[in-house]
């Protein structure tokens, strides 16, 4: 298993820049601090910017952002473009998992809506510096897949009965699918797109589950102890991220133990769904003449057309 430091290992980042959402924990801490000794500068919008500085010391810069609150996310997209030109590195690590019920904005489901809709409408804000970097990268921190996954669309949000683990999975489809279709639009303006999984890490991540829960899962021993051989560390948690940053060359892929894999036969659909859907409901959008250079389906697509023309109807904030 590789760590983020054997991954970046001979490669010089002095002048690029990166943000790393939850940059200041677990694996996008690793991540961090990585892309630091390589030589970047690194910008971690933080929910809490006192821990955040208190972990991160003078590793990175630290400026307050809730992907929860899409007013705080377009604060932060505004203020990075008014005082950086280009953005090389987008890594989006931060996440909650198996949270109580919780609600944000109009009523999303918090997972769905903080691992994913805050991110994609981040990406969107922060697009304009994304396609000045010479070869940006963006890449989704997600989780494990499997095929029986799948995106709720009868009921993204929960509506009829919430079920932790399933909005948990359904976001991190989410940022697999979001990667997916962001190098489809990215690709033409040399923004290239990853997801990768970082494997299993003990981190801040479980702070929702019990013991008896993780016991249960065979995470932690009948003693409490870690399960032999399961976890690895938030170094190597960080390895196959930065790989997909720096190494990866199928645009879209999921990375998995610093590889790519092959994307499953309904992602190409799910992943432009899953746009569109995004867009409708942020009302965010990245412009029209990026969108307009891929084959677009004519069906389902009236949240696009609405934002570009300025009359969405779903503004959250
Ligand atoms: N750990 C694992 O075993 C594992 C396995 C598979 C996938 N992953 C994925 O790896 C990534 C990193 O996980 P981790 O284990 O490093 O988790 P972590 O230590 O809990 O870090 C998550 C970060 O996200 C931030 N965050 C949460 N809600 C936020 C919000 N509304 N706005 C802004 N930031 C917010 C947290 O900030 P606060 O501390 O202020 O809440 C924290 O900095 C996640 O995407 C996770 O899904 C982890």
């Amino acid at each position: 298993m590789y760590t983020a430091d054997e991954v970046l290992h001979g490669i010089d980042l002095t002048g690029r820049t990166a943000v790393v959402t939850g940059g200041y924990s677990g694996v996008g801490l690793a991540i961090t601090r990585a892309l630091n000794r390589a030589g970047a500068r690194v910008i971690v919008p933080a929910r809490r910017p006192d821990v955040a500085r208190r972990n991160l010391g003078a590793t990175a810069e630290t400026v307050e952002m809730d992907l929860g609150d899409l007013s705080s996310v377009d604060a932060f997209a505004t203020s990075y473009l008014r005082h950086h030109r280009a953005l090389d590195f987008l890594i989006t690590s931060a996440a909650i998992m198996a949270c109580p019920e919780t609600r944000v904005g109009p009523g999303w489901e918090a997972q769905f809506a903080v691992n994913h809709l805050g991110h994609f409408a981040l990406t969107c804000g922060l697009w304009p510096a994304l396609t000045r970097a010479s070869a940006a990268r963006v890449v989704a921190v997600a989780s494990g897949r499997s095929p029986e996954d799948r995106i709720r669309w009868h009921d993204v949000h929960f509506t009829d009965g919430y079920q932790k683990w399933a909005a948990y999975g359904q976001s991190k489809l989410a940022n697999v699918l979001f990667a997916h279709h962001l190098d489809r639009l990215g690709a033409a303006h040399g923004v290239r797109a990853f997801s990768a999984s970082p494997g299993y890490i003990r981190t801040p991540l479980q702070r929702h589950l019990t013991i008896a829960e993780m016991t249960e899962a065979g995470w932690l021993g009948t003693d409490g102890e870690p399960a032999p051989g399961l976890f690895c560390t938030p170094e190597q948690g960080a390895a196959t991220p930065l790989w997909a940053a720096t190494a990866a060359t199928q645009g879209g892929a999921y990375c998995t133990d610093c590889r790519e894999s092959e994307p499953y036969p309904h992602d190409d659909v799910e992943a432009e769904r899953l746009w569109r859907y995004s867009a409708k409901l942020t009302g965010r959008a990245i412009p029209s003449d990026s969108i307009a250079s891929t084959d677009s389906p004519a069906d389902d697509d009236s949240g696009q057309r609405e934002f570009l023309a300025g009359r969405t109807s779903t503004e959250s904030d």
